[in-house]
């Protein structure tokens, strides 16, 4: 794509956002595209017309987004990636289905999001297995501190890409090519990078990752995706069966059934098919951006936004001030401030952000440009009253 057709005027004029707002939380929930709210009306419109008389067209499209995801996420073979409601889901197949013993050890960090915290110590209770959560904030070298925590007890180093409250992107590749040595499966909930940053399973060796659609990959909640190689597909014992995950799908009359081998085995059921229109909608946007665009942009963006709230008396960025640890989201406090309240007076004022480890957190997304960002930060020196 030439340079000029890469203008931030072609990146805005995908989307139709209300110019009275300022959305700076696609690390929550990030608006649809236009080309993604017109495929989803147009499979409404198929539907009420004409049924599930194309179903396997629709198969194509389902096709076609693992098929993207795959090339977005460099995982060697659409076989690796399964569509899943969500990435609970998804490390709830990991958690559940490894085979744990009691005094085994999991390594994750104190700053994760419930959904990669609550799985671990689910078992901690049932398995008596040991959860182990690493300090980040204030570390140096926050990934030495992870493989510190790892010891020959040690199964897997479970641990998000991007911490969705800090912004802490952390070095993948570093943790990965500890784990292959050390033997330790590594597990990432990737739900705040993929789409925002680049995001390599191959690279970095990853055995699971996961993430739902509905954030920087710009589709709807409750479809998102779980990749796996093949060793680790197999390690997992499955605790959801049914007719879609068999090896012979739509062979209902047959009786003998194995698992799928591919990462289908974890679809047990009819897919989400509105969904999958949806986010093969925005994740073709994406790679016709191309992820490095995306991902230089929205760094670029977050340093320049932590670089205007420093210089807004009594700001301080949560987030670290360094490209390789930054990726869409950026988290600041204000001394002597209610952030909950504050986010709250945003919100009415337009200035859609969250209220998140204490402070309140920014997550503006690449096809949004500087200007805007200077927008929202005026608005916030206004209603902080600084
Ligand atoms: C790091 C992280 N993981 C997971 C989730 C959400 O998980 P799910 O897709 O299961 O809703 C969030 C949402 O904020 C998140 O920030």
């Amino acid at each position: 794509m030439g340079d000029q057709a890469f203008s931030l005027h072609r990146w805005e004029s995908e989307f139709s956002l209300d110019p009275a707002l300022l959305y700076l939380n696609h690390a929550a929930v990030a608006p649809w595209p236009r080309r993604t709210a017109a495929a989803v009306a147009e499979f409404a419109k198929e539907n009420a017309t004409r049924g599930a008389t194309d179903y396997p067209r629709w198969l194509g499209t389902e096709l076609r987004l693992k098929q993207q995801l795959a090339n977005l996420l460099n995982a060697p073979s659409i076989d690796d990636v399964a569509l899943v409601k969500n990435t609970s889901e998804a490390l709830s197949f990991v958690a559940a289905g490894l085979p744990w013993k009691t005094g085994d050890r999991i390594v994750t960090s104190d700053e994760e999001f419930p959904s990669n915290r609550i799985v671990w110590e689910a078992l901690a209770t049932k398995f008596g297995v040991e959860v182990v959560r690493v300090t980040l904030a204030g570390q140096e070298d926050p990934e030495a501190a992870l493989i510190a925590a790892c010891n020959e007890r040690t199964q897997l180093l479970a641990i998000s890409s991007v911490q969705y409250a800090s912004g802490l992107r952390l070095d993948l590749q570093r943790l990965g090519q500890f784990c292959s040595e050390a033997d330790i499966w590594f597990c990432v909930d990737a739900i705040q990078s993929v789409g925002a940053v680049t995001f390599d399973v191959t690279a970095s060796q990853i055995d699971f990752a996961m993430a739902d659609g509905h954030k920087w990959l710009l589709g709807p909640e409750g479809l998102g995706f779980f990749y796996t190689t093949p060793a680790a597909r197999n390690a997992l014992s499955l605790f959801e069966y049914g007719w879609h995950m068999v090896e012979h799908v739509g062979d209902y009359d047959r009786l003998d059934w194995t698992p799928a081998r591919s990462a289908r085995r974890f679809e047990c059921g009819s897919p989400n098919m509105v969904g999958t229109y949806g986010l093969a909608a925005s994740v073709k946007l994406l790679l016709e951006f191309g992820i490095e665009n995306i991902a230089r942009t929205n760094i670029e963006n977050s340093l320049y936004l932590i670089d205007i709230l420093e210089t807004t008396p009594k700001v301080k960025a949560i987030s670290r001030k360094n490209p390789s640890a930054l990726a869409g989201i950026v988290t600041f406090k204000i001394e002597g401030v209610d952030h909950g309240k504050l986010r709250e007076r945003l919100q009415q004022r337009g200035l859609v952000c969250a209220y998140r480890g204490g402070g309140i957190r920014f997550s503006p997304d690449f096809y949004q440009g500087k200007e805007m960002l200077d927008r929202a930060v005026r608005l916030l020196a206004e209603e902080a009253g600084l």
